[in-house]
């Protein structure tokens, strides 16, 4: 049996999609259900933040998740493969108007990754201060908690809408399959069939 954590919303049910096609079944959640098990499988629906958690302590064997929060939680997972579903973009944002001033002394910006966000501005040798949010985070300029924002474009609808442009990439991201250690060591023949098996269907 192999426990995969999913993130709730359309990564998971684009995730159930492609474990359809590989397997010719169903694989669907019952109503406000959070486990879900079909032959040796067992699903976890849980936050898309808290992926790597379930499968870093073990209680999933596997999850998807963005690169964009591996990248932010920096632990130590196996990446085993790219699904290629989830694309987004992990952008710096400011107001239409606003250009980035490097003479300021300190940078404000409001982002959900907040290391990300620090990594990328040290880099440039850039003191910034990181106001860490939870959500609706094109908000921040434009009511003034920030100078901009580290934030996770796909469409750039909200940006658009809200008079927000991009001034820089910071990086791509798609959901990866990921792998906890110790489950790769002890079940490495289901996984590795699950992998090629599914590296046939995305
Ligand atoms: C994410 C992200 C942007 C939006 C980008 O927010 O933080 O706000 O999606 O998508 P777009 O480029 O297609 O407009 P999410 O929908 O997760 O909501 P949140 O603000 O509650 O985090």
């Amino acid at each position: 049996m192999l426990t995969i954590a999913l993130p709730k919303g359309r990564i998971a049910e684009e995730t159930l999609d492609i474990f359809e096609k590989t397997f010719d079944q169903k694989f669907i959640f019952d109503d406000r259900k959070l486990i879900l098990e079909v032959g040796e499988f067992r699903f976890l629906l849980v936050r898309n933040q808290d992926v790597p958690a379930y499968v870093l302590h073990q209680a999933a064997d596997l999850g998807v998740v963005g690169l964009d929060v591996l990248e932010e939680q920096e632990l130590d997972l196996m990446k085993l493969l790219d699904l290629g579903i989830g694309k987004c973009k992990l952008c710096v944002g400011m107001k239409n108007e606003d250009e980035l001033d490097l003479t300021k002394p300190e940078i404000i910006v409001a982002s959900k990754m907040e290391n990300i966000a620090k990594r990328h501005f040290s880099k440039k040798a850039m003191a910034v201060k990181v106001i860490k949010l939870y959500g609706s985070i094109e908000l921040a300029p434009i009511v003034g908690l920030s100078d901009a924002i580290v934030d996770i474009v796909e469409t750039g609808t909200t940006m658009k809408q809200n008079g927000l442009k991009v001034v820089e990439t910071i990086m791509e991201s798609s959901a990866h399959l990921i792998a906890n250690k110790n489950s790769f060591i002890a079940k490495k023949e289901e996984i590795l069939s699950l992998y090629q098996k599914i590296n046939q269907n995305i």
